[in-house]
């Protein structure tokens, strides 16, 4: 039994589609589960195909050179042989789904290999429209009390799952059911859009429009346990794709300002029905320097001109630092190595995966938090109280920067000489080993440590 958690340790866009995708086509993975998350995320993966180890008169796949932005599809899909489910923790948006199934399609990406949990959630414009309304009603009552959630209606979606009056994908195609339910689900849900003023759902049109996603999905529908199961005796390569990073996970993260799902590699056992035991790696994937995009504090957080540094860092847009989402810029900073090693241990991380080793190309110095500073006293830990968090001043050690690019470097030794310093620094201040450093965009930009 293979398989590998693929988290991240940051506050997510750590770059987990891209190393997803790598180790995968790397090697030859046979499922890819995205374990959480649903119409909130946004992975950017490019997926390159090297060209010189094609054979003689072989054509590129139609995808090779394309940058594609993916959401709810899991970034399994650009492997030959791989089926890529959104397991049974994830929640999924149907209109948004086949919209972005559309644009991979068009990008010349195979949509065929992409399966739905029949246990994964449906999101609904009720939970979006939720989800706009208690961000309203926060800010309202004091603009420190915004989440920045992506709108997405996640968080409520996740929340009717708790409270189990949710509504599954599974439950789309049967219809006895759906006469049965909906009645009472649409008002239940036209009530709570009604307690901050919403319209109320009409329970016809519901059925409607369950009915269209039913016929567009229906073959997608699947128990993803048989698929898992079947997986594990054959001994084939799994994948667990997670969403955001342990600084938005529901329980360790910056606690209200999360998201509604875990983030760790607990979750992902739980999240795609892969057991704990048949766990055999799990990867962390971090950047190089800090980014989050939404509400709360940030030790390292820098602004004006040296955030943009960050944030502009890299040879194309699709690099910058903005949300593939929602288009926010992200806040930026240097690396947090408190967060991040207290984030590998949470998650068992059997290596880290750095991303972005290039976007720090040209910096005459770079930083590490290696503590933080509480009002004059030392800590080696990410406080559980969030309000004391935002109180936190960052204790850097300094290194080199390198002025010897780093992009594109695919041998570690290739990388100069002061950005493997970095990385080890990462390492030694993490207490988990670097396995990889990402210097850039494509699935070929990556150099393994032992290469
Ligand atoms: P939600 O997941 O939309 O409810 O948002 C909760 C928090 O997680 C907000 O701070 C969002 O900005 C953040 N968030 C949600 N999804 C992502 C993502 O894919 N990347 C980065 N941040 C995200
Ligand atoms: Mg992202």
């Amino acid at each position: 039994m293979s398989a590998v958690v693929v988290v991240g340790l940051g506050w997510g866009d750590e770059g987990k589609g891209k190393i997803v995708d790598a180790i995968a086509a790397e090697r030859g993975a046979r499922l890819v589960l995205r374990f959480n998350g649903g119409p909130n995320a946004g992975h950017t993966v490019v997926p390159g195909v090297d060209l010189h180890s094609l054979p003689a008169g072989t054509a590129p796949p139609p995808w090779h050179d394309r940058v594609f932005r993916l959401h709810q599809v899991p970034s399994g899909i650009f492997t030959p042989g791989c089926t890529s489910i959104c397991g049974p923790g994830t929640v999924i948006d149907p209109d948004g789904f086949l919209a972005e199934l559309a644009e991979v399609a068009e990008l010349g990406g195979d949509t065929s290999t992409i399966l739905l949990s029949d246990r994964a959630h449906v999101v609904l414009q009720a939970h979006r429209d939720r989800d706009r309304l208690l961000e309203a009603a926060r800010h309202a009552t004091s603009p420190s009390l915004e989440q920045g959630t992506t709108k997405r209606g996640v968080g409520p979606c996740y929340e009717d799952r708790a409270a189990h009056i949710g509504l599954r994908l599974g439950d789309l195609l049967d219809g006895a059911y759906l006469d049965e339910y909906l009645p009472f689900f649409a008002a239940e849900q036209s009530r709570r859009l009604g307690a901050y003023g919403g319209a109320p759902i009409d329970a016809r049109a519901l059925r409607d429009q369950c009915d269209q996603w039913a016929d567009a999905l229906r073959h997608r529908i699947v128990d993803s346990f048989l698929l898992v199961r079947d997986a594990l005796a054959r001994n084939d390569t799994i994948i667990l794709e997670g969403q955001l990073g342990v600084g938005r996970d529901v329980d360790w993260g910056i606690y209200p300002y999360v998201t509604s799902s875990g983030t760790t590699a607990g979750s992902a056992a739980a999240g795609t029905g892969v057991p704990v035991t048949a766990i055999r790696e799990v990867i962390g994937v971090a950047k190089a320097f800090s980014t989050s995009v939404g509400s709360g504090p940030f030790v390292t957080e820098v602004h004006g001109a040296e955030a943009m540094r960050f944030r502009e860092a890299g040879g194309s847009e699709t690099e910058h630092e903005y949300g593939v989402t929602t288009g926010r810029p992200r806040r930026c900073g240097w690396f947090d190595a408190v967060a991040t090693r207290q984030a590998a241990q949470i998650n068992g991380c059997t290596g880290i995966a750095l991303t972005k080793v290039d976007a720090l190309d040209g910096f005459d110095e770079v930083k590490i938090a290696t503590s933080y500073d509480q009002g004059g006293k030392s800590i080696d830990y990410v406080p559980s109280n969030t309000r004391a968090i935002g109180q936190l001043s960052p204790v850097y050690e300094l290194f080199p920067g390198w002025s010897g690019g780093t992009r594109d470097v695919q041998v570690w030794s290739e990388l100069p000489y002061t950005a493997r310093v970095y990385a080890d620094a990462v390492q030694n201040a993490c207490g988990v080993p670097v396995a990889y450093a990402g210097t850039g965009p494509t699935r070929l930009a990556m150099a393994p440590r032992h290469s």
